[in-house]
């Protein structure tokens, strides 16, 4: 029995990870790995609470499965693992449905943002934290890394725990988010968060011909209209990603020449350029080794889901027994 307090974390399978969820989670997720007991799901059961093509899922998964690992989770030391495969999650998210209330569901940013969106809302998507809380209470996890647009989420989490040990006993302890440096990587319009919908990202499969491309237009500062006005760094989302990718000492250098303009926004870029291409390479790599062998993906997947079901049955038989549902 590991004496690490457990951790965990999930990604949906709905598109190509981009550099927002590598920066904001799945770096972390790499970094703590030796810190702590580590539980990575992909999270398919939220990602159908989205229109998606039926033939697109299995491979979506895989995909998600393989870029994580190439992104450094080590199977030898945490455990990956797909949500649909430990049916656990839903039977208890059905049971915190009837602790969370409606009230708190209804105030979620994420959901309003989404259901402004489209025409009909399913009730899925109103009930998305619900599952994403028995995601992380069902394994009695106490570390939950995430970016900031999750930091809501947990709040609610917290507050079903509490629902939930005041009326049926102590069970679950509540967990907390453990947000990196990059908490909010905005897109390259450097107005909203970067993320699939928006089409607003740079993904970690792309060639570093297409990161330039997109780097090449992305908004900066924009009071800095010419070269030689000066730049203000904190303003702009280059320069953030700058902070994420280059050593220390390019940073400053970085800052310095934005606010003395003496340098033009396309060789700062081309700096930047140049690290992100640095770190994605060895990943890239990784991921086409993996997408040679699906197999190997595949058998960390069905061993990462035999062990999450065996803890998963044990919080479910203990959940059952304190709310008067085991046949005695
Ligand atoms: P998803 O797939 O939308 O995001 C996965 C992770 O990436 C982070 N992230 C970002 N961080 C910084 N800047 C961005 N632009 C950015 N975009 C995405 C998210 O914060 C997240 O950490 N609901 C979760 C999935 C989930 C989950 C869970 C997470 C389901 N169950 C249990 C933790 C614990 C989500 O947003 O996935």
């Amino acid at each position: 029995m590991s004496t690490q307090k457990r951790l965990f974390s999930g990604v949906q399978p709905s598109g190509e990870l981009h550099i927002g969820n590598y920066l904001g989670a799945i770096r972390n997720w790499v970094a703590l790995q030796s810190q702590f007991e580590c539980l990575f799901c992909v999270v398919d059961y939220h990602a159908i609470t989205q229109p998606y093509a039926v033939d697109d899922m299995q491979p979506r998964i895989l995909d998600a499965a393989t870029w994580i690992l190439a992104c450094g989770v080590d199977p030898e030391k945490a455990t990956l693992f797909v949500q649909s495969d430990v049916p656990e999650h839903t039977e208890l998210a059905w049971i915190l449905n009837s602790v969370a209330t409606m009230g708190d569901l209804g105030r979620m940013t994420q959901f309003k943002e989404k259901a402004e969106q489209q025409a009909s809302v399913n009730a899925g998507l109103f009930t998305y934290p619900v599952l994403q809380t028995a995601d992380i209470v069902l394994y009695k996890a106490e570390v939950v890394p995430v970016g900031e647009d999750q930091v809501q989420h947990l709040e609610l989490a917290r507050e079903i725990v509490r629902s939930f040990n005041g009326r049926y006993g102590q069970t679950f302890p509540e967990p907390q988010p453990r947000i990196g440096a990059a908490r909010r990587i905005l897109g390259l319009d450097n107005q909203f968060k970067m993320s699939k919908s928006r089409g607003n990202t740079i993904t970690l499969s792309e060639s570093a011909e297409s990161v330039m491309a997109k780097l090449a237009p992305a908004v900066t500062d924009v009071n800095r209209k010419r070269l030689k006005d000066p730049g203000d760094p904190e303003k702009c989302n280059v320069y953030t990603l700058h902070t994420h990718y280059d050593p220390p000492e390019v940073v400053s250098d970085v800052a310095e020449q934005c606010r003395a303009a003496g340098r033009g926004c396309l060789d700062c870029k081309k700096i930047l350029h140049r690290h992100m291409v640095a770190d994605m390479a060895p990943i890239q790599a990784r991921a086409a080794e993996l997408k040679a062998h699906p197999e190997r993906v595949r058998e960390i997947l069905a061993a990462g889901a035999d062990h999450c079901r065996a803890i998963a049955r044990e919080t479910l038989r203990e959940v059952r027994d304190k709310m008067g549902l085991n046949r005695r």
